[in-house]
């Protein structure tokens, strides 16, 4: 029997996962879990970039740990680990950055942003954002990762990491795969999840949605979503609308149907036109009816959520389990890639 492909994703602790992290990037690696070799990390170098507050960001890799639990990873058969308990990782990055012209980092879109749109000079931009994509390559190729599920966002690394990945075996393998070529999978529906204001979600905008908040503040943060100011019970624009947009994505069609149906009618019940204000369909109608499938959704993925963070120590003793897996594929990996260089 053919080996199984491998899945490999990683998640930043940059806070609790949000919507978009869950259906780009957690619910879609979970999936391929299934019937692939699952390698599932915790992106903790990556998030020294933003220079947490060391203590917030201890919190926030349990965070996620707990996050990528509750929503069904299954530690027995995936390698769940954090970035930083795999030393292989940041020894390939260096390779790798061997390899890698300065004009591959200066076309890189979190470069561009700061220094074209927010007009940062070159040279004050830090080294570890500078460099984030070699690092994030050397994630994927030390694990000889086929599928690589990410949003869309994280598509040029990806194209990064493919063309590092033939400059390393172009110059040390003669035409022979040294390190594997991986694949990003974009899934179309979700690879942007919008957030309150519409544009993606972001930690950066500060417009996400947790889904594993309690009810009342879970609806507090979706009446926050932006809509516009159409009347009480007038009809509703359900194109390019945020929160249509989030129902879509977790609704059935039966449910979507219905809910595109009072958009259209201002109407509670689409059938009943009569013009009984009891009957009116609006934006806060639209939003308890978001409120109502998230709850739906993830209320018992919210129940493990907070169990395990109770229980940190369990956290901790998982990952440390994780991390000795990951070490066993990476050091092969690694121990390759050195040979190639003429290090071993
Ligand atoms: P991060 O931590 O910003 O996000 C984790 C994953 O969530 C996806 N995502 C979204 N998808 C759809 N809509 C959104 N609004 C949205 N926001 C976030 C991201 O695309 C990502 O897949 N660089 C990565 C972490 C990383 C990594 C890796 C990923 C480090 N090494 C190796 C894959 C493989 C990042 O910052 O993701």
């Amino acid at each position: 029997m053919a080996a199984k492909k491998r899945v490999l994703t990683g998640i930043q602790p940059s806070g609790i996962p949000h919507i978009g992290n869950i259906l780009g990037a957690i619910e879609p690696s979970l999936r391929l879990a299934q019937n692939h070799d699952g390698f599932l990390f915790i992106a903790d170098l990556h998030a020294l970039t933003k220079q947490p507050e060391p203590k917030q960001l201890q919190a926030q890799i349990h965070s996620v740990a707990a996050a990528w639990l509750a929503l069904g990873l299954n530690p027995d058969q995936t390698v769940f680990y954090r970035q930083s308990d795999v030393p292989e990782v940041p020894i390939l990055a260096w390779l790798l950055s061997c390899q890698c012209p300065l004009g591959m980092l200066n076309r890189a879109h979190t470069f561009k942003e700061l220094t074209d749109n927010k007009g940062m000079p070159g040279e004050d931009v830090r080294h570890g954002i500078y460099s984030y994509p070699v690092l994030m390559a050397a994630d994927i190729l030390a694990f000889d990762a086929d599928v690589v599920p990410v949003g869309k966002d994280q598509k040029q690394h990806l194209e990064i990491t493919q063309e590092l990945a033939r400059k390393f075996n172009h110059v040390y393998g003669g035409g022979e795969a040294i390190l594997k070529v991986p694949e990003a999978k974009i899934d179309e529906a979700v690879m942007t999840v919008p957030g309150l204001d519409g544009r993606k979600m972001s930690k950066s905008y500060d417009n996400t949605i947790h889904v594993f908040l309690e009810d009342k503040p879970l609806l507090k943060r979706i009446k926050q979503i932006k809509t516009d100011s159409t009347e009480y019970g007038a009809p509703l624009t359900a194109a390019g609308d945020t929160v249509f947009e989030l129902y879509k994505l977790f609704a059935t069609e039966a449910q979507t149907t219905r809910l595109r149906r009072q958009y259209e009618t201002g109407r509670k019940n689409p059938d009943e036109n009569v013009d009984d204000e009891r009957n009116y369909f609006g934006w806060g109608d639209a939003k308890k009816a978001l409120h109502g499938v998230l709850v739906e959704r993830f209320g018992d993925a919210r129940a493990e959520y907070h169990r395990l963070m109770d229980d940190q120590g369990h956290l901790d003793r998982l990952l440390a389990a994780g991390a000795e897996r990951a070490r066993n594929v990476a050091r092969g990996v690694l121990e390759r890639a050195l040979r190639a260089c003429g290090i071993r």
